[in-house]
C-alpha cells in the first residue's frame, strides 16, 4: 500500500489557485497532497496542528468557505478556488478575535494543542448561528477532543462570547 509520501510523488504537481487568510494563493503542488500538509510546509501556518491524521480528533480545524472542516482530510484539488481561514486568519485588525478572548478570559486551553481547531470551530458555529442552543454548541464542538482541560474552561468561554453577541445592539 501507498503511503502519504509515495503518494506525492506519484501525483504530479498540478496549479493549486484559492485564498487562504485573505490572500490570493497560487501554488504547483500535488493534487493528493492535502491541506494540512500545505498550510504547514508550503504556508508555513503551522497554527495549524497535526494529531490523528484521520478526521478524529480536530486539532487541524480550518475554514473553507466559512465552514469547519478537517484540514487532514481535505486535499489540494478540493481547494482549488476556495476561502480558506486557518487560526492566523482569525485574529482580527484591531487585535484577538472575541472567541479567542473569552477562551483566554475563561481559561479554556491547558497545553494548547487542541485550542485553535476549537477556536475555529466555534467561530464557524457563530457564523453560522451567532444564537445557538446547547446542542448546536455540542454539535458544533463533537468533532473537537481535548485531553487536558475537561472541557469546563472551553465550556465557559463558548458561553461568554454567545451572552456578550447577545449583549450587542
Ligand atoms: S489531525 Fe485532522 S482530525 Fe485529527
Ligand atoms: S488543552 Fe491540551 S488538548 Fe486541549
Amino acid at each position: 500500500m501507498k503511503n502519504e509520501h509515495d503518494l506525492q510523488q506519484w501525483s504530479s504537481p498540478s496549479p493549486l489557485s484559492c485564498t487562504v487568510n485573505g490572500e490570493e494563493i497560487q501554488l504547483n503542488v500535488p493534487e493528493s497532497k492535502r491541506l494540512l500538509a500545505i498550510l504547514r510546509e508550503d504556508l508555513e501556518l503551522s497554527g495549524t496542528k497535526i494529531s490523528c491524521e484521520i478526521g478524529r480528533c480536530g486539532a487541524c480545524m480550518v475554514m473553507v468557505d466559512g465552514k469547519a472542516v478537517n484540514a487532514c482530510l481535505t486535499m489540494a484539488y478540493q481547494c482549488s478556488g476556495k476561502d480558506i481561514t486557518t487560526i492566523e486568519g482569525i485574529e482580527g485588525r484591531e487585535g484577538l478575535h472575541p472567541v479567542q478572548q473569552a477562551f483566554l478570559d475563561e481559561g479554556g486551553y491547558q497545553c494548547g494543542y487542541c485550542t485553535p481547531g476549537m477556536i475555529v470551530s466555534v467561530t464557524a458555529m457563530l457564523l453560522e448561528q451567532p444564537n445557538p442552543t446547547l446542542e448546536e454548541v455540542e454539535e458544533a464542538l463533537s468533532g473537537n477532543l481535548c485531553r487536558c482541560t475537561g472541557y469546563g474552561g472551553i465550556i465557559r468561554a463558548v458561553h461568554r462570547v454567545i451572552e456578550q453577541g447577545r449583549a450587542q445592539p
